[in-house]
């Protein structure tokens, strides 16, 4: 408990920062100037993106006094599995580039491997899913599936989830088009469309049957395919259609609305994952924990999960009190991993545990039963 805090108190820094601005400046100057404009960059001027992390200062928490918190204990249900920590990375496509040797996909895996902390794995990978799931170890992971226009294609891809041993399917509805992203456009090197990046389409049955020529040979006509088949148009007509995709949890990504909660519950999704892409889809100006307690009044019984905006464990703490089971961070570890690999995003992950139950311990909370319990207030 809060070693990293204790050992920096008897002289031993640690090596990386342990707050979210260092960490991002230090990684702003680590990392080559498209990788971190793709990164960091969001929306239009990116109002919704600095006001996710922004208006988690108008929610406020109340300590109690004399409670025994000398034992915390993070750990939270979802999906019948004990995690150890309501704490989970977002899918983040193209995290490959992240590091220098491009397989940023499985430093995050070892990194959840030695965390514990669960990871969403991209359908925008620098590598396939079957190699993601294998750098794991014992944590569960979950898929997170970018929709192909091609049914086949999209079926593939979760049977091979499946087989590969993930928890969960992530189903990411705000993104069947990208949205408008300046710097990606002004650095000129929008990086996903680098063929590397397409691993689990490259290494798909059903997609390489749609090429005349395997992408080893041919990689341009691949990349092509590819971004003809990428974004199907969801409609809740396909509800029935993604129910059967799976028995495993279906996860809805993506749902702000009191009413979408609602519905995709209705419709028999599993989860609803309350996000608004850390500000890169939409620039509509609502921060995410805005938009929680509603979706957690809608989700009833159903969990809710949230990212958007968390750059602290005081964050973390927050987006439980307001009511989601659990947290994913995006930006916060592809930074760690920009530093230094599956090390440096264990390290922004500890830290983020450490600040949460340290915050937890102070506030008279021992459980995130008692956090749920507590709640925050609107100050
Ligand atoms: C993302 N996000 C994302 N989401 C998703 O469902 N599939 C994906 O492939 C990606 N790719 C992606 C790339 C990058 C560089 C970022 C920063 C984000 C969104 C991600 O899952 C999450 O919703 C946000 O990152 C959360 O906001 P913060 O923590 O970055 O503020």
């Amino acid at each position: 408990q809060n070693a990293i805090y204790n050992a920096g108190l008897s002289g031993v820094i640690p090596k990386l920062p342990v707050d979210y601005a260092t960490l991002e400046q230090r990684a702003s100057a680590a990392m080559p100037p498209s990788v971190l404009g793709y990164v960091q960059g969001g929306c239009g001027d990116e109002f919704t993106q600095d006001n996710n992390a922004h208006a988690f200062r108008h929610w406020g928490m109340t300590p109690r006094m004399m409670v025994d918190c000398s034992r915390r204990d993070l750990s939270v249900e979802l999906f019948g599995m004990r995690l150890p920590s309501p704490v989970f990375m977002a899918p983040v496509g193209v995290i490959g580039i992240c590091t220098q040797d491009g397989h940023g996909d499985l430093a995050a895996a070892r990194a959840s491997a030695e965390t514990g902390v669960p990871l969403m794995a991209s359908t925008l990978s620098n590598d396939p899913l079957e190699s993601v799931a294998g750098a794991l170890g014992e944590t569960p992971g979950f898929f997170q599936l970018y929709t192909p226009k091609d049914k086949a294609l999209a079926e593939s891809l979760v049977r091979r989830a499946e087989a590969a041993g993930y928890k969960g399917i992530v189903v990411t509805l705000d993104t069947w088009v990208t949205g408008w992203r300046p710097r990606d456009l002004n650095v000129a090197n929008f990086p996903q469309l680098r063929g590397a990046v397409l691993m689990n389409y490259f290494s798909d049955p059903v997609f390489r049957a749609m090429l005349a020529k395997p992408p080893e040979e041919d990689g341009a006509a691949a990349v092509r395919q590819w971004a003809g088949v990428f974004g199907k148009v969801l409609t809740w007509d396909d509800m029935a259609w993604l129910r059967s995709l799976t028995t495993l949890p279906l996860i809805l990504k993506g749902i702000c609305h009191p009413d979408d909660a609602r519905r995709a519950i209705d419709a028999g999704a599993d989860a609803i994952y309350c996000s608004n892409h850390g500000g890169r889809q939409a620039n509509g100006g609502i921060a995410a924990i805005d938009m929680l307690p509603g979706v957690v009044a809608a989700a009833g019984d159903v969990p809710v999960l949230f990212d958007s905006g968390i750059r602290s464990g005081s964050d973390v703490v927050k987006a439980i009190a307001l009511g989601a089971r659990a947290v994913g961070v995006g930006r916060p570890y592809a930074y760690g991993l920009a530093l230094d690999g599956a090390a440096g995003a264990a390290h922004v992950l500890r830290c983020l545990l450490a600040e949460a139950d340290l915050l937890m311990a102070v506030n008279g909370w021992p459980t995130i039963a008692d956090v749920r319990a507590a709640g925050a207030v609107r100050i």
